[in-house]
């Protein structure tokens, strides 16, 4: 995929810098285009400005300076409601989605919301519980799923919405190998322009086109996924590199004779 420039961009992010209250300074003159229908990866260590990023793309927080256009519309006090529309986020806890007594009423939530007729939610509850493998699901109560079991549900309710752009915070933290290849396979087949922060590149690569490098709340790098993990001086610098599974690859080739 060519890399964006912003007149292709669906996500136009112009010297993006927010401090939180109290001063403390979360992103520094962000400048960043996604293009529609790319699959972005934003990694970085703990505290590098990630969460905060993602979280100007709907407008949980507006720049202190710089300016964040969602599809031509810039994200300010008075479009929430047609960004929110756009923009959908899957947060890091799914406890802080999820807050109806069952499946199903959670999943229909954002539909209802927005004011979508009484069969057109049916219908994209039903599409969003088959996306995610949870027609068995839908009577259930939140409060007695599993984490893993939660996280899907969260998703299912951002799918439900159908919006343009899907923002994951941390998807992989705490999920079991099988379940993070499972999602790595959701997020691959999304019809959206889909941007996955993290801490670990690994995941990231296997779902990303391209990746951006936070750290400090700098920009530090953008490039190819491929590109971006194979530099590991930038990502040793950054706090993110992959030492110790580099290590055991090399021996387990050595073993399988790869
Ligand atoms: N609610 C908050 N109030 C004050 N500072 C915050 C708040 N949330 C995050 N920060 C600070 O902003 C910086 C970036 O945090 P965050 O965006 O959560 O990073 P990441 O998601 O990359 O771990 C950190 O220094 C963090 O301590
Ligand atoms: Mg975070």
């Amino acid at each position: 995929m060519p890399l964006a420039d912003s007149s292709t961009s669906l996500i136009s992010i112009r010297g993006l810098s927010f401090a939180y209250p109290g001063g403390r300074t979360a992103l520094d003159n962000i400048t960043l285009d996604i293009p529609a229908g790319e699959r972005l990866g934003i990694i970085g260590a703990s505290g590098a400005g990630k969460s905060t990023f993602l979280l100007h793309l709907n407008g949980v927080h507006l720049p202190t300076s710089g300016e964040v256009i969602v599809a031509g519309t810039p994200v300010g006090p008075g479009t929430l409601r047609d960004v929110r529309s756009k923009v959908g986020i899957v947060f890091q806890n799914p406890d802080d989605q999820l807050f109806t007594p069952t499946v199903e009423e959670d999943v229909a939530f954002g539909p209802l919301n927005m004011g979508c007729p009484p069969q057109e939610v049916r219908d994209r509850v039903t599409e969003a519980l088959s996306q995610m493998r949870l027609e068995e699901y839908r009577d259930r109560g939140t409060h007695e799923l599993s984490h893993g079991e939660k996280r899907r549900v969260a998703l299912a309710t951002v799918l439900a919405m159908r919006p343009q752009v899907i923002g994951f915070d941390e998807p992989f933290a705490n999920l079991d190998p099988g379940m993070v290849h499972q999602l790595i396979d959701v997020i691959r087949g999304l019809k959206a322009t889909v941007i996955v922060i993290s801490q670990e590149i690994i995941p990231v690569v296997a779902c990303c086109d391209r990746i951006a490098v936070f750290h400090g709340g700098h920009l530090k790098a953008v490039g190819p996924a491929l590109e971006i993990a194979a530099n590991r001086p930038l990502l040793a610098e950054c706090g993110i590199d992959f030492h110790y599974q580099g290590e055991i690859w090399r021996k387990l080739a050595a073993v399988s004779g790869d």
